[in-house]
C-alpha cells in the first residue's frame, strides 16, 4: 500500500502535524507544492481553516493529482472550526475521489490563542491516529 502525506501550512502548526504523521507511517511529509509522482492508496493531506475555509493551494493540489489520490485522510488544525473533511469533500465530490471518515483534528495556535498547539499530547495522537489507519 502507497501511502503519502501532504500539507499546507501558513504558520507551521499543520506542518508539525504532518511530520508527526509521515514518521508514524514511515514516509516524508512534502507541501502541497509538490506533485504526486506515483499514486498513492491513502493520502494523509494537512490543511487549515483561513476564513472559514481551505486556502485555494490545497484545492488546486487536489484537483492537479487527481489521478495520483486513492483516498484521502484529512487532517488539520485551527482556531475554532473543527474538522477539515467539509472543504476537501467539497472539491472530491466534483471528481469522485474518497474521502475517508476517520479525520485528525486538534487545535493550533492563532495569535494568543492556543499557544503551543499542537503540542506533544496532539503530535503523539497524531501519530496513533496515523497508524490505525494504516494497519
Ligand atoms: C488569516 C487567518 C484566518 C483564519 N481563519 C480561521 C477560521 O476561519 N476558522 C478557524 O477555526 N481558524 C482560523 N484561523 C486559525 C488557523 O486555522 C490556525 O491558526 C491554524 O492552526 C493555522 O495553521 P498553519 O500554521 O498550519 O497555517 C485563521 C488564521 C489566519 C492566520
Amino acid at each position: 500500500m502507497k501511502i503519502a502525506v501532504r500539507y499546507y501550512t501558513r504558520s507551521g502548526n499543520t506542518k508539525k502535524l504532518a511530520e508527526a504523521i509521515a514518521e508514524a507511517v514511515s514516509v516524508n511529509a512534502k507541501d502541497v507544492s509538490i506533485v504526486l509522482e506515483e499514486k498513492a492508496d491513502i493520502l494523509f493531506l494537512g490543511c487549515s481553516y483561513y476564513a472559514f475555509d481551505v486556502d485555494q493551494a490545497v484545492k488546486e493540489f487536489i484537483i492537479r493529482n487527481k489521478d495520483n489520490i486513492g483516498k484521502i485522510v484529512c487532517f488539520g488544525t485551527s482556531a475554532m472550526m473543527k474538522s477539515m473533511k467539509k472543504p476537501v469533500t467539497k472539491v472530491t465530490k466534483t471528481i469522485n475521489i474518497a474521502v475517508a471518515d476517520e479525520d485528525f483534528h486538534c487545535r493550533g495556535q492563532f495569535g494568543k490563542i492556543h499557544k503551543g498547539r499542537p503540542n506533544e499530547e496532539d503530535l503523539a495522537r497524531a501519530a496513533e491516529f496515523a497508524k490505525s489507519i494504516v494497519e
